[in-house]
């Protein structure tokens, strides 16, 4: 069987199968507010712990305010930077075009300098956004899955989901996938519930039911695997 990387929110990993596999590039998709930038960070975080240093790379997150707010989960991301176990990266959609064209440059260089294993984009939609057409959207995402790829980082995207604009991601980047979480915020009986569902996977069976995820302030991300959601 293939290796694993743990993320570390415990439910998400039992479910899985231990994680996502090394070296694959995950989306994980989800309106505003529903757990995007947790997940990708409690990612990370649980990488540092393992010894695999991690990049955040984000045009959406301020630094200042992800830290802050981090550290209610118990996440010392200042240490870690300071550790060079952790990287925040600010980098506009056109940045990003720009090191697929020149493939690399000073991604390149803090992922071999500070031997990168995990990496995340937060996120990937407005990128997605550059591009006119369809084809030149699957140019791009294949140019970005193979730079993930000679990076072998194990990498997980970030993905606005505003459902009223299904090309927010191309249809090309979920083909080439390795798997797709979605994240829901939904409403029910007047109430907002949270939960999980993965969309795809390749290479394992999962459980094809909706389960249940909460939010708890020092711990992070909870996926309850046994509790089914039925909005
Ligand atoms: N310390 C905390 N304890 C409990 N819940 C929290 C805490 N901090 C944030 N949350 C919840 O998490 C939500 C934000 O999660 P997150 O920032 O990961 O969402 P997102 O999907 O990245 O959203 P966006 O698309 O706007 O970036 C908040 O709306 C809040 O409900
Ligand atoms: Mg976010």
């Amino acid at each position: 069987m293939a290796e694993k990387v743990q993320t570390g929110i415990k439910g998400f990993d039992i479910l899985t199968g231990g994680g996502f596999k090394r070296k694959s590039v995950n989306i994980i998709v989800g309106g505003p507010g529903s757990g995007k930038t947790i997940f990708c960070i409690e990612f990370l975080v649980e990488g540092i712990k393992k010894g695999e240093p991690g990049i955040y790379i984000t045009f959406e997150e301020k630094k200042t305010k992800l830290y802050d707010d981090m550290k209610g989960f118990g996440w010392d991301l200042e240490k870690y930077e300071k550790e060079g176990k952790f990287t925040f990266l600010e980098y506009t959609p056109e940045q990003v075009k720009k090191v697929l064209i020149e493939g690399g440059g000073v991604v390149d260089n803090i992922i071999t300098k500070q031997k990168v294993k995990r990496l995340v984009i937060d996120s990937i939609s407005s990128f997605a956004l550059l591009y006119e057409d369809e084809l030149s959207r699957k140019q791009a995402s294949l140019a970005l899955f193979e730079l993930i790829n000679k990076w072998e980082c194990t990498a997980l995207l970030a993905s606005q989901d505003t459902s009223k604009d299904e090309h927010v991601v191309s249809a090309a980047m979920e083909f080439e996938a390795d798997s797709i979480i979605i994240l829901y915020h939904m409403k029910q009986k007047g109430e907002r519930i949270r939960a999980l569902e993965i969309l795809k996977m390749r290479g394992i069976g999962y459980p094809e039911r909706t389960v249940s995820l909460g939010i708890k302030d020092g711990k992070g991300i909870l996926v309850d695997p046994t509790s089914v959601v039925s909005f």
